[in-house]
């Protein structure tokens, strides 16, 4: 399975990596030069914004050796705008101390580096996967994130365990960059892209994220029973404007009740007068909002019209109705009974 991991987000790198300036090198000591003023550049400050002064600086400061003989104020000046000035005085002493004891080549062993002014842990592996290709992988805030994510673990020994796992022999600088790439571009801390997202096939988040959303549609769609009553004389329909069913509320319906089967002939009575006949004819399912009506249609034919209240109720005809605005339940039900 590690090996799958690393493998995937290899694939994915190569594919979709950005042309970042600090990615092409001449030789290789250009590239250790590259990484090495970019990673002092990215310490605390985003990629967009280190783009422009990583460009401008390797413009005027192109190699180590010219880096170490440049005065402060001149570093200082090239970083302008960038913040944290103490990156741009260690660096300074950095290169001195690699032109003065290392013949001007970056060290590539933890222990020398890690001595290096400004480079801690994350640096110094940094560089030496991403510089040096060696099997290590630096913790930066999206490497974190996306094997937090991947496996559900926060705690930083484990994701260390986990990140050993998927260490490669070959194209570990590759590998570094594109789990850090990942964690910028789809692994984002807000609405990341799971669906585009090369290891979504194994991460403990997005199939969280799926059974949570099963299980929410599962449990959010509700069920509620209606009868809707059916009442046409001379081709005239019986509505009312709605006022008890939340969404349907101040449209134009047939009368509803929301009743057991039991209860079903009592509300009925309470509407229409005492004689009357009902049939149970169709069954229509209508989602709305957040629930679906499961809508048994009920035909009745009173004998007299004495107790319905005709303040509450109006008969339509077909050609009244195209006046009005009829919502697409009602238009469900009428279109069932063929009246529209
Ligand atoms: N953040 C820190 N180092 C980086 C690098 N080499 N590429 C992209 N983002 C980074």
């Amino acid at each position: 399975m590690s090996s799958s991991i690393s493998n995937k987000i290899l694939a994915w790198y190569k594919k979709h990596k950005r042309d970042l300036p600090w990615r092409s090198y001449q030789n290789q000591s250009d590239r250790h030069y590259k990484v090495l003023l970019s990673e002092f550049m990215l310490q605390q400050t985003q990629v967009k914004t280190v783009i422009p002064y990583f460009n401008n600086f390797y413009k005027k400061i192109p190699r180590i050796d010219l880096l170490a003989k440049t005065r402060l104020d001149r570093i200082n000046k090239l970083w302008q705008g960038l913040g944290y000035y103490r990156r741009a005085k260690n660096l300074l002493q950095t290169a001195q101390i690699i032109s003065d004891k290392y013949n001007s080549r970056l060290p590539s062993t933890y222990d020398k580096l890690i001595n290096l002014p400004g480079i801690g842990d994350y640096t110094a592996k940094a560089i030496l996967s991403i510089a040096f290709d060696k099997s290590e992988i630096g913790i930066d805030g999206n490497v974190k994130r996306v094997f937090s994510r991947l496996h559900n673990i926060k705690d930083n020994k484990k994701i260390l365990i986990k990140l050993n796992e998927v260490k490669v022999k070959k194209n570990s600088s590759s590998l570094m960059q594109g789990i850090m790439e990942l964690g910028a571009l789809i692994c984002r801390p807000k609405k990341p892209l799971c669906d585009q997202c090369c290891l979504n096939f194994t991460c403990k988040f997005f199939n969280g994220l799926k059974k949570n959303s099963k299980k929410k549609s599962l449990t959010k769609i509700k069920v509620r029973k209606f009868y809707a009553l059916i009442y046409i004389v001379k081709k005239k329909i019986l509505l009312n404007f709605e006022t008890k069913f939340g969404p349907l509320n101040g449209f134009l319906n047939v009368p509803l009740l929301e009743v057991s089967e039991k209860k079903l002939k009592n509300n009925i009575t309470a509407l229409f007068s005492k004689k009357f006949t009902f049939s149970v004819n169709h069954k229509i399912n209508i989602f709305i909002s957040n629930f679906k009506a499961d809508i048994t249609l009920v035909e009745i034919k009173p004998s007299d019209l004495t107790k319905i209240k005709l303040n509450q109720f109006k008969f339509y005809s077909n050609d009244q109705l195209k006046k009005e605005f009829v919502s697409s339940f009602l238009k469900k039900i009428l279109s069932k009974i063929k009246f529209l």
